[in-house]
């Protein structure tokens, strides 16, 4: 039987409701089965699922890491809406909307701790190779989102320090999840580094095509009101290409609506569109994700592994680029 990725889905979201996280206090734990209740895209678990049957079949043992590194995913959610000031995921309001900020915090936390602890439900034999390639992510996106928030304040950032930034915040989990499914399932020390360069750019692809779409997208499906990260001035590809491609007027433009802080939020965001439509922004980035999609499948080639499961892995990457939530 060839497990697809919408089946590994229903498997982890299985997986996720019996862990007892009925507790108390319900203060602390209530926040947390919210979030893990909103279906998001399960796109970690599934690549680390995948990436583990590419060498072996018995799906059920790594679910514990397939878990684990979601409820990771999560927590990052909970403190990214606090720190991106964010009222709206998932078409729901966010846990420091829907309760207050110290509990996204706190049930944050918490899932630190949850995630850990079912990275370390594996055989002995895989733990400290397990926690390594997890620890290794989970500090990299700490680096990542500092680095974000940094670059909200600044306005000379390149092309090359945002593809680092987002290396760091998005693509080294989905690099680490198709890294652990490879440690657990016994692949060769080159395989493992093939599947992680692979994750590295799919997670480019894929954090591009967030910005994109947070400008672009429809808020119903997206989950998220469009325009929060030119409210947030945060340096996208979008912004910085702008900035890059503008002419002086433009630019002078541009520069006014960074630094002023009195504004209709409507206003500033139809401004920015329309400079990116005028520069034609949004292709330009639908450019970049296509190549950088084309790279990473590149890379997935020269894997071995059964070939069932590279098609299956190659169709769930082709489906998110796809994608429009
Ligand atoms: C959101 O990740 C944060 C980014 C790295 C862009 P996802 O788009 O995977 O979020 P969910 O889990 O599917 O909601
Ligand atoms: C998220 O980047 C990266 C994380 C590590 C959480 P964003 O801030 O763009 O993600 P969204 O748009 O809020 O989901
Ligand atoms: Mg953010
Ligand atoms: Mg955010
Ligand atoms: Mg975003």
């Amino acid at each position: 039987m060839i497990y697809s990725s919408s089946l590994l889905g229903k498997k982890i979201d299985a997986y996720l409701r019996e862990l007892p996280l009925n507790r108390e206090p319900k203060g602390l734990y209530a926040p947390i089965n919210y979030e893990l209740s909103l279906r998001g895209k399960r796109l970690r678990p599934i690549l680390l699922t995948l990436s583990y049957l590419l060498y072996k079949e018995k799906v059920d043992t790594v679910l514990p890491q397939a878990v684990g590194i979601e409820i990771y995913h999560n927590f990052t959610l909970l403190h990214d809406d606090v720190m991106d000031r964010s009222d709206m995921r998932r078409g729901r309001p966010t846990v420091h909307k829907a309760w207050n900020e110290h509990t996204a915090i706190l049930s944050g936390d918490a899932m630190t701790v949850l995630a850990y602890r079912l990275m370390a439900d594996c055989d002995s034999l895989y733990v400290k190779q397990v926690l390594d390639a997890f620890g290794q992510a989970a500090l990299e996106v700490c680096e990542g989102q500092q680095r974000d928030m940094d670059f909200e304040a600044r306005d000379d950032v390149t092309v090359e320090e945002y593809l680092e930034m987002i290396r760091l915040k998005t693509s080294t989990l989905l690099a680490g999840a198709l890294k652990i499914g490879a440690i657990l399932g016994d692949a060769s020390a080159e395989d493992v580094q093939k599947l992680y360069d692979f994750g590295i750019k799919i997670g480019l692809a894929f954090q591009l095509q967030d910005d994109y779409l947070d400008v672009y997208g429809d808020p119903e499906i997206f989950g998220k009101p469009i325009g929060g990260d030119i409210i947030a001035n945060k340096k996208t590809f979008l912004l910085i290409s702008a900035c890059r491609l503008s002419n002086a007027e433009q630019y002078e433009r541009i520069l006014c609506w960074l630094r002023t802080t009195d504004y209709r939020p409507e206003e500033k965001i139809r401004a920015m569109t329309s400079i990116y439509d005028q520069l034609d922004i949004g292709t330009r980035c639908l450019q970049k994700i296509d190549s950088l999609y084309a790279e990473g499948l590149t890379m997935l080639d020269q894997v071995s592994g059964r070939s069932e499961y590279k098609r299956e892995l190659e169709n769930f990457v082709n489906t998110l680029m796809k994608r429009n939530l």
